[in-house]
């Protein structure tokens, strides 16, 4: 295969940075698109000179497509990555995965009898000072783990919500901790591994949604270390920060700014002179579209190599499982043991 023909389903926001990434990597070539919106589907298409489908099964007929990146509302995740799947497509999908349990095994499972591969986009697992971070905790530089927290205080408002019908709905979207949050509860279960069990409370405080705008969690992982995620859209007047710690016995990492873009703290016993250089290095901050460039063409090496992506559906599933969770546990007052 020379290049991977890609193929967008859903032609919103996010679809313009795939679109936009997919341009300006060599191997990978913007192929079709599809939108029940008529508009969006005219514009985007127009824009980028691609072929549009209002159809999905019609773009799913088209034989010069490889991969189907779903960017859709999260409820439509699942059953348009399976029909992408059923047509012998690779699956690329938004985050979330799915939103429930049962979907996401149906896409993972699915894919994995037509054997094309499946990735979902956790762009932020592909920042150079999360990678380094991960690799010192495997490299065991924290010595014994003791808690880990992640922290999303952002503002979404209400022309936010209002802007598409989908958001702040349960079946459709989730609320901050499946939407927002779920980002760095993946990074927080890449970096300190399974969880054992979760207790937690979210509210819809500020927000006309159905889903909450506010939630924290407590966590115990297998490890036996300690976890926080406070997560809310609530905050006035606009984004305040996006945070990931972790704490151990001989280590301390905090990465933070508005959208964990930047390493506040480097700290491991005996390495004072490297930990100030690790904060301080050129190229060290993490924002903008590289997340999405990097998981395109990880994708793309993937199918190019016959290879497995970062994050696959089964590594994207954990994430899911965990905010399930936490709103099982809202919703009945108790822990959510996981097996
Ligand atoms: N990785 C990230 O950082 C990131 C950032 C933003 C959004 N997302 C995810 O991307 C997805 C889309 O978010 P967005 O902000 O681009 O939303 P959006 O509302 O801007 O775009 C969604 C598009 O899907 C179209 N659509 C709806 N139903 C459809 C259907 N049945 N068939 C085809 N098209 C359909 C809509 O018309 C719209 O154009 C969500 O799941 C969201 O969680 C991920």
């Amino acid at each position: 295969m020379a290049g991977v023909r890609f193929g967008i389903a859903g032609c919103g926001r996010i679809a313009r940075v795939h679109a936009d990434e997919i341009l300006a990597l060599p191997q990978a070539e913007l192929v079709a698109v599809n939108d029940i919106d008529p508009y969006a589907l005219r514009d985007f298409a127009a824009y980028y000179n691609v072929k549009g489908y209002c159809d999905y099964e019609e773009m799913l007929e088209d034989q010069d497509l490889d991969v189907i990146i779903i960017c859709t509302p999260s409820g439509l995740h699942a059953k348009m990555g399976v029909m992408a799947a059923c047509s012998g497509r690779h699956v690329l999908v938004e985050k979330p995965l799915a939103l429930t349990l049962a979907d996401a095994d149906m896409l993972v499972n699915t894919c994995e009898k037509a054997g094309v591969i499946l990735a979902v986009v956790m762009q932020k697992r592909f920042c150079r000072f999360f990678q380094m971070l991960k690799s010192a905790v495997d490299k065991g530089s924290f010595g014994i783990l003791s808690h880990a927290g992640a922290t999303v205080r952002w503002n979404r408002d209400e022309a936010y919500y209002a802007s598409n019908s989908w958001r702040g709905k349960k079946a459709e979207d989730g609320g901050v901790m499946m939407n927002q949050a779920i980002h760095i509860v993946d990074i927080l279960l890449w970096l300190m591994g399974g969880v054992e069990s979760v207790f937690a409370y979210t509210a819809t405080r500020c927000r006309s949604i159905e889903a909450e705008d506010v939630g924290v969690a407590v966590l115990k992982f297998r490890s036996g270390a300690l976890g926080v995620i406070e997560a809310a859209s609530t905050v006035y007047p606009r984004n305040l920060e996006q945070t990931v710690a972790v704490f151990g016995e001989k280590g301390t990492v905090v990465v933070g700014g508005e959208k964990a873009e930047r390493v506040m703290t480097w700290r491991f016993s005996g390495t004072e002179e490297d930990d100030r250089a690790v904060c301080l290095e050129e190229g060290m901050s993490c924002s903008g579209k590289s997340g999405h460039r990097a998981v395109l063409r990880d994708m793309v090496k993937a199918i190019l190599t016959g290879g497995q992506p970062a994050v696959d559906g089964r590594e994207g599933r954990k994430a899911l499982e965990t905010v399930l969770g936490i709103y099982r546990s809202a919703e009945t007052g108790m822990p959510v043991s996981f097996r």
